[in-house]
């Protein structure tokens, strides 16, 4: 196979991308290719550039119709020499495989279908403790499923990372967009098709963040933003069965209390076995320019040490954190979920 653009050196700024001769090789590479995908040619052109740029490991794609995206996608990933694109659409397993096992062993090498829908996949994604560089939205467009999508992607994405939806003038997805950027204020719109909305024209076809595209282009912060709303990461394996307290790192300005819900889970015997051990607590964070870390211990140790004679215990950590800043204070920013200790 030929490679298509030279991506070496190129910035990762998103909106510049355009106006670079890398670019203007792959618009001219993905001009009405691949055949069966619905995208225009700037977006399936920009998909592919952020793959290039971004070079993340692991790339997903909620919808994946006839594998149109997921070959850019393919595409760009063997051109970066590594990562796998995880693709989902619940209405594929009779129609995807085929498709795929057409394509060039080399590209094939880089996908990996999932017949499920985005919610089984995200569940499974979250037991394989997974996550993504970039994520393609761009399976049932209806509010309920792109925000639940949107919400998936945000917790599954790497810091920094970019989560694009498709089809920004669809009132599914732009709804989503906004009420999820209004609830995360740290995440931000690569462009400006938010901020612009115009409730005269509520069906814009134009509106997207970059022209050309259909997409809504939304970034991760660098760091976790937590807030005033009381959020759960949900579970996460960890090979602790008992925990004194949890380490944390701050890397930006801020004051105010962090309240926090641990819950140390272990299971063994198959699952016959269950322990749960729960604390609540809080901790006082006066954090200045320096990255700040702070060993926190509990008021008691967490302890779900399995019986000896199972063999099989495993143990999950699960954390709800919530921000109570002082009036000053913007939202806590830490590098990440915070570190059991024991
Ligand atoms: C617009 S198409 C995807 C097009 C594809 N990304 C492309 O441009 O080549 C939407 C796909 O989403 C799939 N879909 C519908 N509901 C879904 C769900 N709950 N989870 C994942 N995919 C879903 C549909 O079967 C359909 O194939």
């Amino acid at each position: 196979m030929t490679t298509i653009a030279a991506f070496a050196g190129v910035s990762p700024d998103v909106p510049s991308v355009r106006s670079t001769p890398a670019y203007a090789d792959a618009l001219a590479y993905f001009k009405d290719y691949p055949a069966r995908s619905l995208m225009s040619d700037h977006s399936r052109t920009l998909l592919y550039s952020l793959v290039r740029m971004m070079r993340p490991r692991l790339v997903a794609e909620i919808g994946t119709l006839h594998a149109g995206t997921t070959e850019v996608f393919a595409r760009a990933l063997w051109e970066n020499g590594e990562g796998v694109v995880h693709t989902a659409d619940p209405y594929g397993g009779d129609r995807c495989p085929p498709i795929i096992g057409q394509w060039p062993a080399e590209l094939q090498h880089h996908v990996q279908f999932h017949a499920k829908s985005s919610m089984d996949f995200f569940s499974r994604m979250v037991l394989e403790d997974k996550s993504f560089g970039l994520i393609l939205v761009d399976g049932n467009h209806d509010f309920e499923y792109a925000f639940f999508d949107l919400q998936m992607s945000a917790r599954l994405i790497e810091s920094g990372g970019i989560v694009v939806m498709d089809n920004a003038e669809q009132a599914g997805p732009f709804k989503a967009a906004r009420v999820f950027l209004a609830a995360n204020p740290a995440w931000r719109e690569i462009g400006g098709a938010l901020a612009a909305y115009d409730p005269s024209r509520p069906f814009n076809r134009e509106r997207a963040s970059l022209p050309e595209t259909s997409f809504l282009i939304l970034q991760a912060p660098d760091h976790l933003s937590i807030g005033a709303e009381a959020q759960s990461w949900g579970q996460a394996w960890t090979t602790l069965p008992q925990v004194r307290g949890l380490r944390f790192e701050v890397v930006a300005p801020c004051k105010g209390i962090l309240h926090y819900q641990v819950h140390l889970r272990g299971f063994a015997n198959g699952n016959r076995w269950v322990k749960e051990e729960r604390i609540e607590g809080s901790v006082r964070i006066d954090a200045g320019d320096d990255v700040m870390k702070l060993d926190h211990p509990f008021e008691r140790s967490l302890s779900v040490v399995a019986p000896s004679e199972f063999d099989d215990a495993l143990f999950t950590l699960e954390f709800d954190l919530c921000w109570q800043g002082d009036s000053n204070s913007g939202p806590l920013a830490l590098a990440a979920l915070p570190t059991p200790f024991q």
